[in-house]
């Protein structure tokens, strides 16, 4: 059984492979119609979303599969205080594959390890959306071939946004140069950094102000800040609004610059760059429909192109408890704490559900 929680599920070639058949799903999506017929897909939405629900049912009934769940976690049996163990073994038999999102770091994880159904991360609090990451590597390669010697800016609120760390991990795999972009406060984690370390060899050039590196970048990647996941000292007034792409910065930027976002935008990214011809925002979003797609086909073993075996990856159980009060690890007691020892440099230890590097 194949899931996908983090991107770290899948391997260089089997991500290859789906951009493969998502392309061609977008321009002979008849040829696939049908390969999902009788087949379920379930969505567990315990947090709001507009375009990863949508896009995955939209990819669903494009296949002719069909689509059960919920948006509004205040009807289902979570408001009574049922498991994420017990949600995943009862939907195991309703459905064939999973889609979720909830506000705890590592819950998808958690419902992977008691569902014999397939499980994609549609988002798990500020740990990771690897789907998103899909979406913006495909909408990368379809403009500019490769992602390989790009120069790619990150830029917003990088701490809490799940997006951008699934993405800049994306983007390392593949070869990208990294700048990271964000105000004080609000810079990339150390449990991303570190990866992009240890695993990638990579250390980004971090600055606070966008207009700092604009001519230099091939790729820049807009985040709104995550103001529903701001701890309470943090002042979301101060940063609000701290940083703005509009028309004025882009006069800078190269002439083949791609402006992304994994969108929803709220004031970082001005309505006039809409019609910009570097504007890619809205491919982006469009594209997430044949990457879910082809996504489904292959976890579900329909086409073959994900091999049996995960890559693999140096887990196992912990004595430590995560301290991060967002894992779920610290929300749901049943749970073992495990954690995961990175390539390269046996000291760096994480937690195995949210990512946290443990002391
Ligand atoms: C993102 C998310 O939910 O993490 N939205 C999305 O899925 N495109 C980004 C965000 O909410 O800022």
């Amino acid at each position: 059984m194949r899931h996908l929680v983090t991107l770290d599920d899948l391997s260089n070639f089997e991500i290859e492979q789906i951009f493969r058949l998502a392309e061609g799903m977008q321009s002979q999506q008849e040829t696939w119609a049908g390969i999902c017929r009788s087949k379920l897909l379930a969505t567990l939405f315990y947090e709001p979303s507009t375009r990863t629900r949508l896009s995955f049912e939209s990819a669903m009934e494009r296949l002719n599969g069909g689509t059960l769940g919920f948006a509004d976690p205040s009807s289902t049996s979570m408001a009574k205080g049922e498991t994420l163990a017990d949600t995943a073994r009862m939907v195991t038999n309703y459905a064939d594959i999973i889609v979720m999102r909830h506000s705890w770091a590592g819950s998808a994880r958690v419902m992977a390890h008691y569902s014999n159904i397939p499980v994609i991360n549609g988002g798990d609090g500020s740990h990771a959306h690897p789907t998103q990451a899909l979406t913006d590597l495909y909408t990368i390669i379809r403009r500019k071939s490769q992602v390989q010697g790009l120069t790619v800016g990150i830029c917003g609120d990088l701490r809490y946004g799940r997006a951008a760390h699934s993405f800049t991990l994306a983007a390392a795999r593949f070869g990208a140069n990294l700048v990271h972009i964000a105000p004080h406060g609000l810079q990339m984690p150390p449990w991303v950094l570190t990866r992009l370390a240890e695993n990638h060899k990579q250390t980004p050039l971090e600055v606070e102000n966008v207009t700092e590196v604009i001519e230099t970048l091939d790729v820049i990647y807009v985040n709104r800040l995550q103001e529903e996941r701001l701890p309470p000292n943090v002042d979301a007034k101060a940063v609000r609004g701290s940083y703005l792409l509009n028309a004025a910065v882009m006069k800078n930027a190269k002439p083949d610059a791609m402006i992304m976002h994994p969108l929803p935008r709220v004031n970082e990214l001005a309505y006039e760059l809409d019609d910009d011809p570097r504007a890619a925002y809205f491919e982006q979003s469009a594209n997430a429909v044949p990457v879910r797609m082809a996504l489904i086909a292959s976890l579900m073993g329909l086409e073959q192109l994900i091999l049996t075996q995960p890559p693999t990856r140096n887990i196992s159980e912990s004595t430590e408890q995560c301290e991060n009060p967002n894992c779920v690890t610290n929300h749901e007691t049943y749970l073992t704490s495990e954690c995961e020892t990175f390539n390269g440099d046996a000291g760096v230890v994480a937690c195995a559900y949210c990512g946290s590097l443990l002391s």
